[in-house]
């Protein structure tokens, strides 16, 4: 087991009228538990809204819970080293100003490995497919495809155990979606890592995960092996998803 997430709560108050007050909660997450066995990959799906990134910024400690805790097993050491992010909008995670050599580097500088730094982005840009000849230039003067290329070899500069994907997809057009879905894949299996991947697109988490969490307003409503729940659903809600995607 890499993780295990128990009892998670985390309620967000809605704020009315000029002074402010809470008028009521939005249960984001409302008795969330389940545990993550070490290079599984775990699809969660539900409608927007439901939740799923809330869960993911729980699980990386970005949030923290009203009541419930996510405990690491040890192979998870350092959250920050351990754990890889991958967001929707590579545009908005990466810093516009930064040129990719520089983004790709700091990592390296803030663990005190300056001189290992040029050599690993090397082989971090051949992990993800990308040439060097891209490393002088700045986000905005990348891809699409590129630039989620970029996400992933940063999130992959810590040499992670668990990656957490939230919507890693939504911002890309179909071809780019289908090369970074197979990169990931390749990823997944030559480095040994765990993922959680999150996504509204039930074809892509079908195609992706060994196991399926489907979430709606806050809870689980199914879970179990991919296969299993997108095969043969049993609960109406997951039906729906189903249906909705066809
Ligand atoms: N910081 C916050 N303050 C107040 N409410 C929030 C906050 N973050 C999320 N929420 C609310 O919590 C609920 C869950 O949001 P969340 O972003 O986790 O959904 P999601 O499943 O990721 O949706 P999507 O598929 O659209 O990304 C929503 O009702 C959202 O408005
Ligand atoms: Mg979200």
């Amino acid at each position: 087991m890499i993780l295990e997430v128990k009892g998670l709560k985390k309620y967000f108050p809605i704020e009315q009228g000029i002074f402010r007050h809470a008028s009521g909660f939005v249960k984001a997450i409302d008795g969330i538990s389940f545990s993550l066995n070490e290079k599984e990959t775990l699809g969660i799906v539900g409608e927007s809204g439901c939740g799923k990134s809330t869960l993911a910024k729980l699980i990386l400690r970005l949030l923290n819970p009203d009541a419930g805790e996510v405990v690491f097993s040890g192979l998870i050491r350092e959250l920050r080293k351990d754990v890889g992010i991958v967001f929707q909008d590579p545009l908005l995670s990466l810093d516009p100003r930064m040129r990719l050599k520089d983004m790709l580097r700091e990592p390296f500088l803030a663990r005190g490995l300056k001189r290992k730094a040029d050599s690993e982005i090397g082989s971090l840009l051949g992990e993800v497919g990308l040439g060097s000849d891209i490393l002088s230039r700045h986000p905005a003067q990348l891809s699409g495809g590129q630039r989620q290329r970029a996400c992933i070899a940063r999130a992959l500069a810590s040499r992670p155990k668990l990656l957490v994907l939230d919507e890693p997809l939504s911002s890309l057009d179909l071809i780019a979606q289908k090369q970074i879905l197979e990169l990931l894949s390749g990823l997944r299996k030559r480095l040994e890592l765990t993922y959680i991947f999150i996504s509204h697109n039930i074809a892509v988490v079908k195609q992706i995960s060994t196991r399926v969490m489907v979430m709606q307003s806050g809870k689980v409503v199914e879970e179990g092996m991919a296969r299993e729940v997108l095969g043969e659903p049993k609960s109406e809600y997951t039906k729906k998803l189903l249906e909705a995607a066809k």
